[in-house]
């Protein structure tokens, strides 16, 4: 996590790399600081907390100068205090470091350095670099790329970094090694950023760094690369599909509130141009070479973490019953240290909305080592999962930037449909009705979504009754357990209320021992093959006076007379009912934390990309 924005050119650097940070705060906000060159001198500047601290600071300062570097920490070494922020000087406090990821060996490589006499202000794995990338320079009497070259060959781990030193007031140096780096190259300046967000503004054309290469951007000289032996890279100029406007709030009070209003368009978005129902055709380009492994795979391995690995669970059930494909769903962080079986034949398919988890990144790597057929489906463009997967989809669901993951995971769920879709047709595993009607219903998910978003106030009423509830259950069975899954995970992670999702069936099992007079219990009971079952376990949770908030299908009687409320959804086919399912469910998580006065776009102590293990 944290994010990392350097500015040189013609311009002030102070005011685009705080803009910059304030676009990457979503990848933590523990701390943030700044480093910039007025002429001679090299001003540093970093607070605890957000960035808006660091912003009220620096009003009272000399903010001036041309060149300088920014970071947002989410604290992985250290607590989260003034002296842990980033930058981090060197020892001669001539040059300064910014860093994303972590340096796994720095402690040894720390104790060599105190060895020879350098002094540590911070507990920091960066401060460690900068002084190593001093020491070297120093004692090897290298130029500073040349010192930063060698020190990262002697480092283990995972660094985004960029380097400034007021030796050179003329030049920044970055480098990359699993956690993301992108240069944007404008009229006479550069930019670099964690993401592409705090470049848009500027420029359209950016390189997106690969992993062990070094960026040298010079005032008056085009971009340079080369690796960490030293082999020149020529730079791969990209140009930028982001648009401005996907950034900011557009109205809304918060940007999940704003993102949860637009999934009638991101989904919409995530199969224009790959469906197309009356002509019963559904394509998706990226994966068309692979089709035929896919078809033919023995099973699928779906890896992902928090909101992903819930899309993973739909997933499973689609290309199950749509494909007949056995599917095994992993936590990311559990696969790649459990030494998994993989054979000959597997699919690994990773879902990421950054696609730069370090725990999902790690596991393609090590399936790919195994032989894997690696497949991606991510939503951010040139991320490093979509780099580094054999082919892939991508969700189109535009920059997400609240924390709570919500139109990333409705497109995911969508596209999973369609690659299920297409691989059923491929195979001959469903009848060409069903199939039409499959394409057909997915068609009409975004109108049916716009009316799910209609009950707003409704939604709104519902979570003022609850918001003070310290624990909640959420049921669901079959496709709509994973939509249980997340319903909880959204309450816990932005209102702090305790939440648990279960299998329906499971309740019995345990859960239902917590059931009294104050827990509320959120129940998935949308019409299809489990509908009777659900009803009884209702009334298992009604028997011991737990209260009922129901998500039924439009038209429904029977367990509107048992809930104490209900949230009536469009009827759809089955398979498709998680992406109507799941709206009501991220509303009342948003309204409750609202009204519990919790930082919505940012709560605590989460980061929306996690780029560490
Ligand atoms: C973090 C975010 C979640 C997200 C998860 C996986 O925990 O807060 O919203 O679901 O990471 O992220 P990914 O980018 O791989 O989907």
């Amino acid at each position: 996590m944290c994010g990392i924005v350097a500015y040189i050119g013609g311009q002030e650097a102070y005011p685009i790399i705080l803009k910059g940070l304030k676009r990457l705060e979503y990848r933590g906000y523990d701390s943030a600081g700044i480093a910039l060159i007025d002429e001679t001198s090299l001003n540093l500047y970093k607070r605890a907390g957000k960035v808006s601290v660091l912003e009220d600071f620096v009003k009272t300062c000399n903010s001036r100068g041309s060149i300088g570097i920014g970071h947002t920490r989410w604290a992985t070494h250290g607590e989260p205090n003034d002296v842990n922020a980033h930058p981090h000087f060197s020892g001669d406090q001539k040059m300064a470091i910014i860093h994303n990821g972590i340096i796994e060996n720095y402690d040894t490589i720390k104790e060599e350095l105190l060895s020879r006499g350098h002094t540590f202000h911070s507990d920091t794995d960066t401060e460690v670099l900068i002084h190593l990338i001093e020491d070297i320079q120093k004692s090897e009497k290298v130029d500073l790329v040349e010192a930063v070259r060698i020190a990262l060959n002697s480092v283990h781990g995972a660094y985004a970094i960029v380097v400034i030193s007021k030796d050179n007031p003329n030049r920044l140096i970055a480098a990359r090694k699993s956690s993301p780096l992108v240069v944007g190259i404008g009229k006479d300046e550069f930019f670099l950023a964690s993401d592409a967000t705090p470049i848009v503004e500027y420029t359209k054309e950016v390189v997106y760094l690969d992993d062990e290469e070094i960026a040298i951007v010079e005032r008056g000289e085009d971009l340079k690369i080369i690796d960490i032996s030293k082999k020149e890279i020529t730079p791969y100029v990209q140009e930028l599909e982001l648009h401005l406007e996907a950034l900011e709030k557009g109205g809304y009070e918060h940007f999940m509130l704003k993102e949860i209003h637009e999934q009638p368009r991101s989904i919409y978005d995530c199969f224009r141009g790959r469906l197309n129902a009356s002509e019963g055709m559904v394509n998706l380009g990226g994966i068309t070479d692979y089709e035929t492994k896919m078809k033919n795979a023995n099973r699928i391995i779906m890896v992902a973490c928090g909101t992903s690995w819930h899309a993973c669970l739909v997933g499973e059930y689609l290309f199950e019953d749509l494909a007949r494909i056995p599917v095994e769903v992993e936590y990311a962080s559990e696969f790649r240290y459990r030494n998994p079986i993989i054979n000959e034949g597997d699919i690994v398919i990773a879902i990421s909305q950054s696609g730069e988890t370090a725990d999902t990144l790690a596991a393609l790597e090590l399936a790919k080592k195994k032989g894997a057929t690696i497949l991606g489906i991510c939503n951010v463009v040139g991320s490093s999962i979509s780099r580094i997967t054999d082919a892939g989809s991508y969700t189109h669901a535009g920059p997400e930037i609240g924390v709570a993951s919500t139109k990333a995971f409705t497109a995911q769920v969508t596209v999973l449909t369609l690659m299920a879709l297409r691989i059923a047709k491929r195979k001959g595993t469903l009848p060409e009705s069903k199939y039409r009607s499959l394409l057909n219903e997915l068609e009409s998910i975004p109108e049916k979504v716009k009316k799910v978003l209609d009950q707003n106030e409704k939604i709104q009423f519902i979570s003022e009754v609850y918001k003070d509830a310290e624990n909640a259950l959420y049921l669901g069975r079959g496709i709509t357990f994973p939509v249980a899954l997340e319903g909880a995970l959204k309450l816990k992670e932005i209102s702090y209320i305790h939440a648990e999702g279960y299998p329906a069936a499971e309740m019995k099992h345990g859960p239902i021992a917590l059931i009294d007079e104050n827990m509320p219990v959120f129940v998935i009971a949308t019409k299809g093959t489990s509908y009777e079952k659900v009803v009884s376990n209702i009334q298992e949770v009604k028997a011991r006076k737990g209260k009922i908030i129901a998500i039924v299908t439009e038209g429904d009687t029977q367990v509107k007379e048992m809930a104490d409320h209900f949230i009536e959804i469009p009827d759809t086919n089955e398979n498709l009912v998680p992406l109507l399912a799941t709206i009501p469910l991220q509303l009342l998580s948003y309204h409750v934390a609202v009204m519990r006065g919790c930082n919505v776009d940012q709560p605590r102590n989460l980061a929306k990309s996690v780029t560490v293990e």
